[in-house]
């Protein structure tokens, strides 16, 4: 897949790494449109993982990334928008499995804990893995669907 447009937010906790990584996509050629917050005050994630979920899912062709501290809260309101798949990962091996098997259209990191792999290599696996297209996958994706 060509990918369109990347869209990142974060909380405060994930403010910093948030900046680190769209510099990093910037810098790989991708679009990419910074949805806040514009500084490392404290703010609550629900909203800002809601709004990179809103356009992951209006803009065809796009993925997001989402940061807060621990990745988890930022997750759960992201997927709480139909039509998004937010993974959580550590590592290059989650960031591509939730790729190629879950269809996942947002990543979820957590700043403030342990990367099995460097962030730039989750983020890199994740935006350059194509979403396998194998009768089983698409199957259990169209479960997954069903379930929202
Ligand atoms: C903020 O203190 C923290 O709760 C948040 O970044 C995140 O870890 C929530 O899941």
């Amino acid at each position: 897949m060509t990918i369109s447009h990347i869209f990142v937010a974060s909380d405060h906790g994930g403010y910093a790494l948030k900046g680190e990584i769209i510099d990093y996509l910037r810098g790989e050629g991708y679009a990419v449109t910074d949805l806040g917050p514009e500084t490392d005050a404290s703010v609550d994630y629900p909203a800002y993982g809601q709004r990179v979920g809103q356009m992951v899912t209006v803009t065809p062709d796009s993925l997001g990334v989402v940061v807060c501290g621990s990745g988890v809260g930022i997750s759960i309101a992201a997927n709480k928008i139909s039509g998004v798949r937010c993974a959580l990962a550590n590592s290059t091996e989650l960031a591509r499995l939730s790729r190629e098997h879950n269809g996942a259209n947002v990543l979820a990191l957590g700043a403030r804990t342990h990367f099995v792999d460097p962030w730039v290599k989750i983020v890199g696996t994740f935006v350059t893995t194509d979403v396998d297209r194998a009768e089983r996958h698409e199957r259990r994706r169209s479960q997954l669907d069903g379930l929202c």
